[in-house]
């Protein structure tokens, strides 16, 4: 088979066009590979480079069969706005991963920028993710975390595994906004933003 030939059909796959999913609007798991004439930049390159990139700091969090679980996350992008849709990118080796498969939901979390504590604690591999800190559940009992700048609830609609990791698709069903200025991750670092002065000239 062509190249060609097997991007279209990767392309259909993507686009989730088998009737199943055409007349549910049900998950899909889209099992992707791949495909480029050019071979992929190297992963030291790649890591080295991204480290210039600026991202805001989430904790992803889920549940599963009662229990709450949570996961630092900066791979997060908005999708749409109309349907309003996001995405996360989950390593297939983290907890989280099974869980927000299983569960079909999740809550991206953007820490304030007094959070670091926080985007430290979920970045770890604890136990008891939740003790100390305070949130409150979604009606699916995905734990919104108190103080955030901005929380997203999400109902996943796609599922693309892409290398390592898997893109959740999420449509957003609940959220909330606020003045808290956001945590950033840039360099390796947790940094705040801080606003320019626009110079009179
Ligand atoms: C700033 C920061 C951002 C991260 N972003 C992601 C991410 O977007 N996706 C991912 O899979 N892991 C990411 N990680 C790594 C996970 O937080 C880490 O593997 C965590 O231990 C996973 O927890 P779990 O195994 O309980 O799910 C990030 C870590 C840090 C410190």
């Amino acid at each position: 088979m062509s190249i060609a030939t097997h991007l279209r059909i990767l392309t259909a796959m993507a686009q989730n066009t088998s009737p199943q999913n055409e007349d549910t609007n049900m998950n899909c798991h889209v099992d992707s590979t791949v495909l480029s004439r050019r071979a992929p930049m190297d992963g030291a390159s790649f890591r080295s480079i991204m480290r210039s990139m600026v991202a805001g700091v989430t904790v992803v969090t889920t549940e599963h069969e009662g229990s709450p679980h949570g996961m630092t996350a900066t791979a997060f992008s908005s999708v749409s706005a109309d349907p309003a849709m996001v995405l996360i990118v989950l390593n297939r080796s983290t907890r989280t991963h099974p869980l927000v498969m299983a569960s079909g939901h999740f809550v991206i979390n953007l820490l304030s920028e007094s959070q670091i504590g926080l985007g430290q604690r979920f970045a770890g591999k604890l136990d008891n993710q939740f003790d100390g800190v305070p949130y409150r559940l979604t009606e699916r009992g995905a734990p919104v975390l108190e103080g955030v700048a901005a929380s997203l609830e999400c109902e996943t609609v796609r599922e693309i595994d892409m290398g390592t990791h898997t893109i959740f698709v999420g449509q957003v069903v609940s959220g909330h906004g606020s003045d808290a200025l956001p945590l950033i991750y840039h360099e390796g670092s947790y940094k705040a933003v801080s606003t320019l002065d626009i110079l009179a000239e």
